[in-house]
C-alpha cells in the first residue's frame, strides 16, 4: 500500500466546484462576502458543506461549540485533522479559511474514494468563528479546553450582539460548550493549509510555505471620555476632547512599537468609534479595538501592559478619563518540527520548492498546537492581499498546495 497512496492526487475540478459555490453563499449582490459565525449565511454554509460530506458517504455532524467535523477511516481512535474555518471578516474573500476546509474535504474524499484502510482516523473541519466576531478561534478553543467560559458568557460582536444568544439562534446550547473538547491523545496530528495572505512568496516565486511559528494576538478596548462641550464656545485649553487624546495615545503608541518592537510586531486600530453626532460638540467618548500582534508572545503581553501604562499617562494630560481591558486573544505558538518536515517531504515529493517562514495572520492551528503536534502549509496569495474582496491565488497554486496537504496528511496517518 504505501507505494500507492504516494500517487493519491486530489481533483482540482471537484475542488474549484466547490470553492465557487461556498463562495457565493452568504454573498450580497453587491458583492460583499460576509459569513459571521452562527449568522444565517454561515448555517446555510454548514448545511451546504454536511451535503458535500453526504454526497461522498462521509459522516459528517456538528459538535457542541458548533465546528463541523467529517470523518473517514477508523471511526474511533486518535485522528489525523486537517481544517480551517468558513467564517469570513466582513466584506472578506473567497479563499481565507474557506480553501483550507474544503481542501481538507477533499482530502477526505480521496481517502475515502481510495479505499485506504491507514490505522488513524482523519477529520475534516470547519472551526467557528476563528475571524473572532465574538471571540477568536471559538471553536478551536472549544476543541483543546482553552475557553475562559467566563468569557464566553460574555463574548460580543462589534455591535454588541451576544455571543450566547447568536449560538442559541442556530442551535447552540452555550452552556454545553465544553462537550466539544476532545480526549487527551485524540487529536494525534494537525496540519492546515491556507492562503499566505501577504506578499513573501509571490515575492519569491515559490508555490509552497512551510509555517514555522504563528504570532501571538491580543486584543484590548480601549474608551476615552472627555466632555460634550460646544466646540464654538470652548476655548482649545479647556476643552477635554476625547478625539485629540485618543489620537495622540495612537500616535504616541506607534512610535513605541517601532522602538521596542521586532520586525513581527503589528499594532492596529481596526474599529474607531466616536459617541458624538455633530461637528460643533466637542468630542467626548471615543472607542479604539486595539490589537498588538508579535512572534514573542512575552513582547506581546509588555507591550500591552505598556499600552495601558500609556493611556493612563495620555488621558491625565488630556484631562480625560480612560478605561481599558484585554478582550481575547490568541496565544503565540511555534509549529511542530515533525510536522514541519513532513510537509517539506510532501512538497520535495512533488517536486515543489518550499519556504519556512513565520505566519503574520492567526490561525486554529496555532490553538491545535496546545494539545497536539501542528503545522500549517501556505500558498502564495495574489499581490499579498487577504481580508478583503479581491484576494485570490492562482488555480494551479491551489492545487499544489492542497496535494501537499493530501500527501502531509497520508504521511501523518501512517506515522508510527
Ligand atoms: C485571522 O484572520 C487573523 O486575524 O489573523
Ligand atoms: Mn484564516
Ligand atoms: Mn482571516
Amino acid at each position: 500500500m504505501a507505494s500507492s497512496w504516494h500517487n493519491l492526487r486530489i481533483d482540482i475540478d471537484r475542488l474549484r466546484a466547490d470553492i465557487e459555490t461556498l463562495s457565493k453563499i452568504g454573498r450580497a449582490p453587491d458583492g460583499n462576502l460576509t459569513r459571521h459565525a452562527f449568522a444565517p449565511g454561515y448555517e446555510e454554509a454548514r448545511r451546504w458543506l454536511k451535503s458535500r460530506f453526504a454526497a461522498s458517504g462521509i459522516a459528517a455532524r456538528d459538535d457542541a461549540a458548533g465546528n463541523t467535523i467529517g470523518r473517514v477511516g477508523p471511526e474511533t481512535g486518535p485522528t489525523v485533522m486537517s481544517g480551517s474555518h468558513i467564517d469570513t471578516v466582513p466584506d472578506g474573500g473567497p479563499l481565507d479559511g474557506a480553501f483550507g476546509v474544503l481542501a481538507a474535504l477533499e482530502v477526505a474524499r480521496v481517502i475515502k474514494e481510495a479505499g485506504l484502510s491507514p490505522p488513524r482516523g482523519f477529520e475534516a473541519v470547519a472551526f467557528i468563528d476563528e475571524e473572532g466576531r465574538y471571540l477568536d478561534c471559538l471553536g478551536s478553543k472549544a476543541v483543546t479546553g482553552a475557553l475562559d467560559l467566563a468569557r464566553v458568557a460574555k463574548a460580543k460582536a462589534p455591535d454588541d450582539a451576544l455571543l450566547v444568544d447568536a449560538m442559541r439562534g442556530a442551535g447552540f446550547d452555550p452552556a454545553r460548550l465544553s462537550e466539544a473538547k476532545r480526549k487527551k491523545g485524540e487529536i494525534a496530528a494537525y496540519v492546515e493549509l491556507h492562503i499566505e495572505q501577504g506578499p513573501v512568496l509571490e515575492a519569491k516565486g515559490l508555490p509552497i510555505g512551510i509555517v514555522t511559528g504563528i504570532v501571538g494576538v491580543d486584543h484590548s478596548d480601549f474608551t476615552f471620555y472627555g466632555e460634550p462641550d460646544h466646540a464654538g464656545t470652548t476655548p482649545m485649553d479647556l476643552r477635554k476632547d476625547a478625539f485629540t487624546g485618543a489620537c495622540e495615545f495612537v500616535s504616541r503608541m506607534r512610535k513605541m512599537i517601532l522602538r521596542r518592537g521586532t520586525p513581527y510586531t503589528r499594532l492596529t486600530y481596526g474599529i474607531v468609534k466616536s459617541k458624538s453626532a455633530a461637528a460643533n460638540i466637542v468630542p467626548f467618548e471615543i472607542y479604539l479595538k486595539q490589537e498588538l500582534r508579535d512572534t514573542d508572545q512575552k513582547l506581546v503581553k509588555r507591550l500591552v501592559k505598556a499600552s495601558y501604562k500609556l493611556a493612563d499617562k495620555v488621558a491625565a494630560e488630556y484631562r480625560l478619563r480612560v478605561e481599558y481591558a484585554h478582550t481575547t486573544g490568541n496565544t503565540a505558538a511555534l509549529m511542530a518540527p515533525r510536522v514541519q518536515d513532513i510537509v517539506e517531504d510532501s512538497a520535495k515529493s512533488l517536486n515543489l520548492p518550499a519556504h519556512r517562514m513565520p505566519s503574520g495572520a492567526g490561525h486554529d492551528a496555532q490553538v491545535i498546537a496546545r494539545v497536539a503536534d501542528a503545522g500549517m502549509i501556505f500558498v502564495p496569495s495574489e499581490g499579498g492581499r487577504s481580508h478583503r474582496r479581491d484576494e485570490w491565488t492562482d488555480w494551479k497554486l491551489l492545487e499544489q498546495g492542497a496535494n501537499v496537504l493530501l500527501q502531509s496528511v497520508l504521511r501523518l496517518m501512517h506515522a508510527a
